[in-house]
């Protein structure tokens, strides 16, 4: 059986660039668009057009040059906002237009100080002005993560009615938990009348850490369209991660979903990405981080360099990581230190390797990593003959 696609909708050019200091202009936008197609994103949120002119005509450009992934523009349901991110996306072969409102209520009651039903009546004039432009609407219900499931699930269906064709249930705030998510998603599937003809699609923030696993559990419960950004940048603590998504249901064939992105794509994307954007990678970042393929315990090295498998899920290649590395530290044993002697090119007996062991580990206790030329000093100030 094929197994069933779930579309990537990447938001690194809008929710990613609104974190502080990742703005970027036209220019750096463009560049980083293309960049996003070649790796294969479905759905490219190239901005929010009414929040400024600049992002007007990054959306306006973005559209021009994109040739096969649907472009997108945010909107509040709100007519002004609908008429601009249109006119903005007008030379795009497959606009969409992503508006919604506020669901929950608090956001009812705090920010719109109205009621459910009037949210309801919004979203759905919203959803039918975007249609007189596009036929591709998406309407998002902000904080659909802390609204309950019952009137949730009647904002869906009058929203679909009313003729939206994709359904985003974000999780803003990032409360909710894996089986709540995916519990919720559970539900509107099976409780909206006219689900069929649209496709449900997570948008999950990472405040508790938990972005990943509830777009996961999302998709494991009907949702078809994931909502991402590279390096999981976004508002506060992020949004979910493209390349954590996509290498979960990479590496879980049991979950019978497939993505169209080109992981190799995704180290070289991370760099472009937070260059770009001024934003640092943590070194432990899943996936894409300088740490994710490097092995520093004696333990874990002398089983890395007897068989990959033993300590790594992912072949380094298949995220375009060329190899994983062997990082020397005082907490290496001798299989490390024998492999990295042989690298740069010491082949050791047996008896060599345990003088110069106990010489690494002097070193190695001061420095907190031995690099190459390291190596040649303690094998040079080691008790041992080398062969000339
Ligand atoms: O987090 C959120 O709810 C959003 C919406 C605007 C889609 O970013
Ligand atoms: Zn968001």
């Amino acid at each position: 059986m094929g197994k069933d696609k779930v579309q990537i909708f990447d938001t690194t050019l809008r929710d990613g660039e609104q974190v502080p200091g990742c703005k970027l202009d036209t220019k750096q936008k463009l560049v980083l668009a293309e960049r996003l197609e070649e790796l294969g994103v479905d759905i490219l949120e190239a901005g929010f057009p009414i929040s400024s002119p600049g992002d007007f005509n990054s959306v306006n450009e973005i559209s021009k040059i994109i040739k096969s992934a649907t472009v997108c523009g945010l909107t509040r349901a709100v007519e002004k906002d609908i008429k601009v991110a249109a006119e903005a996306l007008r030379y795009a072969k497959r606009p969409r237009i992503h508006t919604g409102i506020g669901t929950s209520e608090s956001h009812i009651k705090y920010k719109f100080k109205t009621s459910q039903e009037e949210v309801i009546r919004r979203a759905v004039a919203a959803v039918k002005y975007a249609k007189s432009f596009v036929e591709d609407v998406e309407f998002f219900a902000e904080d659909a993560g802390r609204t309950d499931n019952d009137y949730l699930a009647r904002v869906c269906e009058a929203v679909i009615k009313a003729g939206a064709t994709v359904l985003n249930i974000p999780d803003t705030t990032g409360y909710c938990l894996p089986e709540e998510y995916g519990a919720k998603i559970k539900y509107l599937k099976e409780n909206v009348t006219g689900i069929d003809k649209a496709i449900l699609s997570c948008h999950c923030h990472n405040d508790l850490g938990l972005a990943t696993a509830n777009s996961i559990a999302g998709a494991i419960n009907g949702a078809r369209q994931i909502e991402c950004t590279i390096n999981g940048i976004g508002e506060r603590a992020g949004n979910t991660s493209l390349e954590e998504v996509v290498m979960i249901l990479k590496q879980h064939p049991d979950l019978n979903l497939d993505t169209n992105i080109n992981t190799r794509l995704l180290f070289e994307t991370s760099g472009m990405v937070s260059q770009k954007m001024g934003m640092p990678v943590q070194p432990n970042k899943a996936i894409v981080g300088t740490n994710a393929f490097a092995h520093s315990s004696g333990i874990h090295q002398d089983g890395v360099i007897k068989n990959r498998a033993t300590y790594e899920i992912i072949d380094p290649e298949d995220v375009g990581v060329s190899e994983s590395s062997i990082v020397l530290t005082a907490r290496s044993g001798r299989a490390a230190l024998a492999y990295r002697a042989k690298k740069v090119g010491y082949e050791l007996t047996k008896l060599q390797l345990d003088e110069v062991y106990d010489n690494f580990l002097k070193f190695a206790d001061v420095k907190k990593e031995i690099v190459d030329s390291d190596i040649h000093e303690i094998i040079e100030t080691s008790n041992i003959e080398l062969e000339s």
